[in-house]
């Protein structure tokens, strides 16, 4: 499947539920929320002309820090490429920690040491975009991986109220990944706007899309594996 075949189901459901931005969430960490997204956002200022896409990836651990003493999200840099380089750094990612552990266990580590205890609401307030902006957010590990001091992503979407997108990482056990992520969302209520079969490697079980496809009634569609 072309890669932007598999976009393309999103701007029809785009044509019937107007919404300010998407959030990307996965099966798990390191699954492709950020290729996904930086592919999604290309692919929609390509269809829509005009369109401002704000990417926010509202808090990163494991950042890289550079010669200039100063953190890196490489989620972010990805993230500011594919937005035309329209909004800086910190303001696609405000929040970063050097340590590789979970954003709300370095939150943590880091107000034991006079640190601020970010919230939920402080990453709410950090994903809002300049008016008329669409919105691309991508939370941290899966839908119910610990992302502030007082919640998990699932709160965060609650707060943005915007209609998700899920990337499921094609691998064995993916199935229960993905249908555990789909009642999580159900549950709290929200839109689940389209669900991408991600083919990590060339050894991606072909029938993934088609099981999905008989578990939950949801659009879904394939992005072939793409080495650099
Ligand atoms: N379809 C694909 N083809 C080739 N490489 C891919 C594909 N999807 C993801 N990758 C690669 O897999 C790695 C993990 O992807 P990515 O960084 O997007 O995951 P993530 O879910 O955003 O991770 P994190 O939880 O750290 O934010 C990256 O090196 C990315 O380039
Ligand atoms: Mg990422």
């Amino acid at each position: 499947m072309a890669m932007s075949t598999a976009y393309t189901p999103l701007l029809d459901w785009l044509k019937t539920t107007p919404t300010g931005g998407f959030f990307i969430t996965g099966t798990d960490t390191d699954i492709g929320k950020t290729f996904v997204a930086c592919q999604l956002g290309r692919f929609l200022q390509e269809k829509r002309p005009g369109l401002a896409i704000s990417a926010r990836k509202p808090i990163a651990s494991g950042a890289i820090r550079n010669t200039d003493n100063l953190l890196y999200s490489d989620d972010a840099i990805q993230l500011q490429q594919a937005t035309d380089h329209i909004e800086s750094l910190p303001t696609i990612c405000p929040y970063l920690f050097e340590a590789a552990i979970s954003p709300a266990r370095a939150i943590k580590q880091a107000s034991e040491q006079g640190g601020k205890p970010i919230t939920i609401k402080d990453l709410a307030i950090a994903c809002q975009v300049p008016d008329h902006h669409f919105a691309l957010v991508e939370g941290a590990g899966g839908i119910y991986s610990p992302l502030a001091i007082d919640g998990l992503n699932i709160d965060l979407a609650m707060e943005l109220q915007y209609p998700l997108i899920l990337v499921v990482g094609n691998r064995l056990g993916c199935l229960n990944h993905a249908l555990l992520t789909v009642g999580a969302i159900e549950k709290a209520g929200l839109p689940l706007a389209h669900i991408f079969v991600n083919n990590l490697s060339k050894n991606g079980d072909g029938n993934t899309v088609m099981d999905l496809q008989n578990l939950t009634p949801y659009p879904i569609s394939e992005i072939p594996f793409q080495p650099i």
